[in-house]
């Protein structure tokens, strides 16, 4: 599997992880997939997809639960676990407390990266940080990020933090989803943040399109033929072609898996990525 600087960090990792929303359930937990879904998680990983990114809030923690059984036969290098805290929970002990939280479910020592899941006016983000680096010092994160923030809310993290750096980003970011791409990405690219982007298949709406006669689908079956690839990873490799953009599209699906994971170690040409870009505005 490809694999992208993360952050400053000097550390790098995978171009193509996996998403765990509606993983184990959507607010609350549901029981009946979970076997499926530990073998969907062990695949991605042995696939090279092995930064596996969830939330406090997926299925009200059973997604964490899920991702924490099907990892434990990997050695724990070999993985990148990435988790949020929710917005309600970003007082400073609170921060705390959902960390630990996670860490329980997910039956890990730390994170690799620990996000702040969408911003919180109501709470100073100096407390929220104040958290983030106390985790980072106790050695429960190794690295600080945030998600849904825009360019002004990311310099008051970047500001807030005393000694680490936020190394991560994650917005909605794929051929449909445009709006981070004048300002957000290329502030990020400055700065030295990842961004990573959610929803890259727009929920499964994009490769539906491909496969359609619109020009949107045409533009990407055509392309997609030339390079002896899929429609859909076609649509994934546009959304890393940018230096600092790596992705998480969710499967379960072991056909989907294994054409996201084909969709790195390869790069479009500039003029493919302006015409798609331009097919899909
Ligand atoms: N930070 C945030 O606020 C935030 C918000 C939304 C999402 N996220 C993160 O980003 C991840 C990804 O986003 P998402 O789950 O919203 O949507 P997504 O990854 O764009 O789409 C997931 C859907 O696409 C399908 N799919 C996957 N690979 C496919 C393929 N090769 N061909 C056809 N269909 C395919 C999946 O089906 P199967 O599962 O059946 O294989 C699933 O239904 C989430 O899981 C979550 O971890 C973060």
């Amino acid at each position: 599997m490809e694999r992208k600087p993360l952050g400053r960090t000097g550390e790098s990792v995978a171009a193509i992880g996996l998403g765990t929303w509606n993983m184990g359930g959507r607010e609350s937990p549901d029981y009946r997939d979970d076997e499926r879904v530990i073998q969907a998680i062990r695949y991605a990983v042995e696939l090279g997809m092995n930064h596996i990114d969830t939330a406090e809030m997926y299925a009200a923690g059973h997604a964490e639960e899920l991702v924490g059984e099907a990892i434990k036969q990997f050695s724990r290098d070999d993985v990148f676990i990435a988790t949020k805290v929710w917005p309600s929970n970003l007082r400073y002990e609170d921060v705390i407390r959902s960390c630990r939280m996670s860490l329980e479910r997910l039956q890990l020592k730390y994170v690799d990266l620990y996000m702040v899941h969408w911003p919180n006016p109501r709470i100073p983000l100096q407390e929220t940080m104040k958290a983030m680096e106390k985790l980072v010092k106790d050695g429960l994160t190794r690295y600080i990020g945030v998600s849904n923030f825009d360019v002004e809310l990311l310099e008051e993290a970047m500001n807030a933090l005393k000694k680490e750096e936020v190394v991560a980003n994650q917005v909605e970011y794929s051929l449909e989803a445009r709006g981070v791409e004048k300002e957000l990405i290329p502030f990020c690219e400055r700065n030295g943040i990842t961004v990573t982007a959610y929803t890259p298949l727009g929920k499964g709406r994009i490769p539906s399109e491909a496969a359609s006669n619109t020009k949107k689908g045409r533009t990407l079956a055509e392309i997609a033929q030339r390079y002896g690839k899929t429609p859909t990873q076609v649509a994934l490799n546009w959304v890393i072609w940018r230096p600092n953009v790596i992705t998480i599209p969710k499967a379960v699906k072991k056909e989907h898996l294994e054409e996201n994971a084909g969709a790195a170690g390869w790069r479009l040409s500039e003029e493919d990525y302006t015409r798609l870009s331009k097919a899909w505005s």
